[in-house]
């Protein structure tokens, strides 16, 4: 088989990696990939990134199957274009990456289908959020309606905080049009946690839970990041957190993708805040998480290959998904000065062959890693326990070096 992965990070190198184990897979085309899929076995970056021409590359190299990694690609319509032209691909299709790609079209499907959700209003017209301001309850979260590369939503602690956030979203365009209408959302307190699933068309079958680290500083404190770090699977999801996200969030998506005809096969990622009146759905993703992705996937037994074409058919299970048991710690090394301003261009030293190294902002050059972005790679550690793990990917950590290299130390800790 020949696969095609969109995307170029730490999350695609993961993919890439756990598909490689599958003797059927010959070659998997990363587009546009990054130093690690440049030198992997049975691997090559090909350049191809607008959808029009990843269709002609598919088309014209035989592949079998297309992953898009990110969510960029789904919003415009790879799925649907791949679909036209008999390409096959895992994802949603337009509308459906809309839960996604639209915060209030994700939140009133989540209304309609009684999704449990923070309570929330949307607006398109900057005076009439303003006013609801006035007398809205603080803390409140101001979110712009489309995607915003992650920095979209603003967890405001004063009344004067959100009426700056309506203003830089919807007067001053900040995100340009993902800020033309915004959702003013009721602040929820608790615990985070990503679950991330396969929906064949039929169910939706979850991957084992897993808790993203999104801020910059130890502690979470100081900015939000795409993800520093993750713990698998997360302490926080007991048994009964499990079943009320069954029962109160997972079972009500399958209704409602049915009943809105968005039937594909394809990954929902759930972002939950674990409260103290049950868990609550923050948002979909219609893709895989990152880091979440490198975190799960060492610990799944199950060929991922095998899980993909079952969904494909619409036929997958619980029972296709085995995991090994153990509890794995995924740490992000980034270059000083992320998510802000940074260097690049150092050379990446102490990788040693075998190790659960994932690369996403590094290019290989004359036969170097050479860091070109602002997460770097990610470590993982796998073992028994969460605490043997965190031990592991840290001995793994402190070997690895570059230039201003950053990392936080404590993940895994609960807090
Ligand atoms: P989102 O892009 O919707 O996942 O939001 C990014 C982050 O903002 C989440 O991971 C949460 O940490 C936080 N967040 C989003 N919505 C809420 C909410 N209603 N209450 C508290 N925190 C939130
Ligand atoms: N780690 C969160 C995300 O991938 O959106």
């Amino acid at each position: 088989m020949r696969i095609l992965i969109t995307g170029g990070g730490g999350r695609e190198h993961a993919l890439a990696v756990k598909l490689a184990e599958n003797s059927r897979v010959e070659r998997i085309f990363c587009a546009p990939g990054n130093g690690a899929t440049a030198i992997m076995d049975k691997c090559e970056n090909i350049e191809a990134s607008d959808i029009e021409s990843l269709a002609e590359f598919a088309f014209s190299h035989s592949i079998d199957l297309t992953i898009p990694g990110a969510e960029d690609l789904l919003v415009q319509g790879i799925v649907d274009l791949f679909e036209s032209k008999n390409l096959p691909i895992f994802g949603p299709h337009k509308e459906a990456a809309q839960l996604e790609g639209s915060k209030s079209f994700a939140k009133d499907f989540m209304k309609k289908y009684g999704i449990r959700t923070a309570e929330y209003e949307t607006f398109t017209s900057a005076i009439k959020a303003l006013s609801y301001l006035e007398h809205a309850q603080i803390p409140i979260v101001v979110k712009a309606d489309g995607l915003a590369a992650g920095k979209g939503v603003i967890i405001c602690q004063s009344r004067d905080e959100a009426v700056k956030a309506v203003h830089n979203i919807m007067i001053n365009n900040c995100f340009g049009e993902a800020g033309s209408s915004v959702v003013l959302e009721e602040y929820l307190e608790g615990y985070e946690a990503s679950i991330l699933s396969v929906f064949d068309g039929n169910t939706i079958t979850p991957f084992i839970s897993a808790k993203d680290h999104k801020k910059i500083g130890e502690g979470e404190t100081g900015l939000n990041t795409g993800g520093m770090g993750v713990i698998a699977p997360n302490p926080y999801v007991t048994e009964s957190v499990y079943e009320d996200f069954l029962k109160n969030i997972s079972d009500r998506t399958v209704v409602g993708l049915k009943a809105e005809n968005l039937i594909f096969s394809g990954i929902i990622f759930f972002g939950l805040m674990i409260t103290e009146k049950g868990v609550y759905l923050l948002e979909y993703n219609l893709r895989m998480g990152d880091p979440e992705t490198q975190a799960v996937l060492p610990l799944l037994e199950s060929d991922l290959l095998d899980i993909i074409e079952k969904a494909g058919k619409g036929h997958l299970s619980m029972d296709d998904l085995k995991w090994s048991g153990n509890c794995s710690c995924a740490v992000v090394q980034a270059s000083g000065g992320y998510p802000l301003s940074y260097e690049k261009g150092y050379e990446i030293r102490g990788i040693e062959k075998d190790q659960l190294v994932y690369i996403s902002g590094a290019q290989f050059s004359e036969g170097k890693l050479i860091t070109s972005g602002g997460r770097v790679l990610t470590v993982v550690g796998t073992a028994q326990t969460a605490e043997e793990a965190k031990k592991e990917a840290y001995r793994l950590m402190d070997k690895i070096t570059f230039k201003d290299q950053y990392y936080r130390k404590d993940i895994g800790t609960i807090e």
